[in-house]
């Protein structure tokens, strides 16, 4: 924007105002309507089935794309009307596919604080459960063997495994310290032990700003402050954990289906 808005308070509070959105090109719309306020030192969990809408409403806070109609705010000033670094020092995307840049493991945490001393880069490391692996990880050889925080990471991240990379985008997020931590799907790559001791330390970062987390598993949300359920682009439910046990249909056949496949399993 040629004249940017400056926020009147910095809480991070993230604000959907029927917001439509519909991918350039596409007529039908992909979200349709969505009102919801996601308030600051309190977690949101999204939940729906595949397609649902989750990564698209998401993606429209750090702007990725603009809503068709209706407004995003964060900071009680619209997206759209916000300076660009501005924004980006608030919201901390941990996208759906996590993605690494070809550099060190250390480069990549400090993408989004490129100030970061070593300690609070081990102290990301250790909330995301990736102390272990990054200590223990060595690449290079002969006279170019770096390990640690200087390991090498190669482009996208293919040297690591797909549960190391979410933990280290994790990580990377937390080492920048937005006001706003988008998680898109970041804990379903976790067995459920570490999915548990993660959601367990991320409060120390958490604790004040505003979380909004798509999740997959119930399990993993049943503590959120309020959880919204997305049917094809629509909220079909919103509430804690109990009040969607007895509000919503929605709700109630995603935790069948779940329980049901745990206890095949
Ligand atoms: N870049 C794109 N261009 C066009 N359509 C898209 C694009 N990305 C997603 N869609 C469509 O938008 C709808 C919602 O997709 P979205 O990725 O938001 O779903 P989701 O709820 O995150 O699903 P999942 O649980 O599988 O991650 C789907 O019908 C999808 O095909
Ligand atoms: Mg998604």
């Amino acid at each position: 924007p040629a004249h940017p808005r400056t926020p009147e308070h910095h809480d991070g509070t993230v604000e959907f105002r029927e917001v439509t959105f519909a991918y350039p090109g596409a007529e039908a719309p992909v979200l349709d309507g969505v009102s919801f306020t996601a308030p600051a030192g309190k977690t949101t969990a999204i939940i729906g089935s595949t397609g649902s809408g989750k990564t698209t409403l998401v993606n429209l806070i750090p702007r990725l794309y603009d809503a068709t109609s209706g407004e995003v705010l964060v900071d009680g000033v619209p997206v759209t009307q916000m300076d660009r670094a501005t924004l980006t020092r608030a919201v901390g995307l941990v996208p759906q596919k996590p993605y690494l840049f070809s550099g060190t493991v250390a480069e990549n945490l400090r993408f989004g604080r490129p100030e970061a001393s070593e300690d609070e880069l081990w102290a990301a490391l250790d909330t995301a459960q990736a102390t272990d692996f990054v200590s223990e990880r060595t690449t290079g050889s002969g006279e170019d063997v770096r390990t640690g925080l200087e390991s090498g990471i190669s482009q996208g991240g293919t040297n690591v495994s797909g549960g190391q990379r979410q933990r280290l985008c994790i990580a990377r997020a937390l080492v920048a310290r937005p006001r706003v931590y988008l998680f898109d799907d970041s804990f379903s790559a976790l067995d459920v032990t570490t999915d548990a001791k993660l959601r367990a330390a991320l409060g120390e970062y958490t604790q004040d700003a505003t979380v909004i987390m798509v999740a997959q598993r119930v399990s993993s949300i049943t503590e959120a402050d309020q959880i919204i359920v997305l049917d094809e682009g629509k909220i079909v439910g919103q509430g804690t954990h109990h009040e969607l046990l007895d509000s919503s249909e929605t709700y109630r056949e995603i935790v069948d289906s779940q329980i049901t496949a745990e206890e095949l399993a």
